[in-house]
């Protein structure tokens, strides 16, 4: 079975948490990285934290093999400093067409004033090395020595694993309306960030994909310029206790309460079939380390309802706390697992 997990609002809706949740709970054979380095990924287990920013947040499976689309584009420094961290090498493979992102991508977006400026890029080089990659002189992950034990073909994996029924999980990385097409452009990152997009980065048709996931966070955040309905002031953000700042930049996030229209058309853009909502525990306390529904405090669970009733797919996985197992897994209850 092959899911895809994706953003529905801007980015860090916890989409580390629920891929690292569900690789264990599903016992995840493949896990699959789209996007680029621009991206983190928080993963929380056993009070260890880690920030990533390449390497596909199943990692905390120790079984899983770990895939890098040829979509996605890597920087071999973080590539290098992540695999150390994860300690998976030997299991982590990149497609030969996967993009590298090299020093000079770096320093053009350093002194683009419109990225530095206006979007608030996180400058990581990924918009640059994607137009190097339209204008096709992008040098991808077969041209680097260095690289050369680490290649597979990764849709011919991903495909073989299909085939032999077993549980497929494609990570991608932002959010909806950050999406390159379908996002608040020009307030957008370099790439389409949509369900479909992921599918293509990894080299899989859409007939393939039986589950996507969209995850939203309780409230919406945003890093970075662009539009944000309803933005809340520094003192009402703390005064909520919802007060965030970016994995890859450090930047505080601005702040936002849940916004349905944004969700409704996340679902129909990504044609989702689940949610996944984290962070509930920002909304009332007692939902904190809940791994049960009938535990979660009422006016949690009566929210959660509104939600599914709204968006019109249910949400089956309930972030209630950092720890990868922090969730209510509504899956088994709604009849979708077998
Ligand atoms: P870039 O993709 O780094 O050029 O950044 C473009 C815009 O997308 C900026 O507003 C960034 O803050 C935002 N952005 C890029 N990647 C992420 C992410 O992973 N999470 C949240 N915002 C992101
Ligand atoms: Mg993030």
């Amino acid at each position: 079975m092959l899911t895809i997990v994706v953003g529905g609002f801007f980015g860090d809706e916890g989409k580390g948490k629920v891929v690292s949740y569900l690789s264990l709970a599903d016992r995840v054979k493949v896990g699959v990285r789209c996007g680029s380095v621009n991206a983190g990924h928080t993963v929380v287990m056993d009070g260890k934290i880690w920030k990533l920013r390449i390497v596909p947040s199943a990692f905390v499976n120790p079984t899983a093999k770990l895939l890098i689309a040829p979509g996605a584009l890597v920087r071999l420094d973080v590539l290098m400093e992540e695999l150390a961290a994860t300690g998976c090498d030997g299991r982590l493979f990149l497609d030969p067409n996967t993009g590298v992102i090299e020093e000079i991508h770096v320093k053009r977006e350093a002194s683009d004033a419109l990225l530095r400026g206006r979007i608030g890029s996180t400058l990581q080089g990924v918009g640059a090395a994607m137009s190097d990659r339209v204008l096709r002189r992008l040098r991808l992950a077969k041209d680097f020595k260095r690289l050369s034990g680490m290649l597979t073909d990764v849709p011919g994996v991903i495909h073989d694993a299909i085939k032999r029924g077993d549980n497929v999980l494609v990570e991608g990385t932002q959010g909806t309306y950050l999406s390159l097409y379908h996002g608040t452009y020009p307030y957008v990152t370099s790439r389409d960030t949509t369900a479909s997009a992921f599918a293509s980065e990894a080299g899989i048709g859409p007939k393939d994909v039986d589950e996507v996931i969209v995850v939203f966070k309780a409230y919406v955040t945003r890093v970075g310029g662009g539009p944000l309905e309803g933005e809340l002031s520094a003192d009402e953000v703390a005064r909520r206790g919802w007060v965030e700042r970016a994995s890859v930049t450090g930047r505080l996030r601005r702040v936002a309460p849940f916004n349905l229209s944004l969700a409704k058309r996340a679902v129909m853009i990504n044609s989702a079939t689940q949610a996944a909502i984290t962070r509930v525990d920002a909304l009332d306390r007692e939902a904190y380390g809940v791994r049960e529904w009938l535990k979660l405090p009422a006016s949690v669970r009566r929210w959660v309802e509104e939600v599914e009733d709204a968006i019109g797919v249910p949400v089956t996985i309930i972030g209630t706390g950092p720890e990868v197992r922090s969730v209510v897994d509504r899956r088994h209850d709604l009849g979708l697992l077998k």
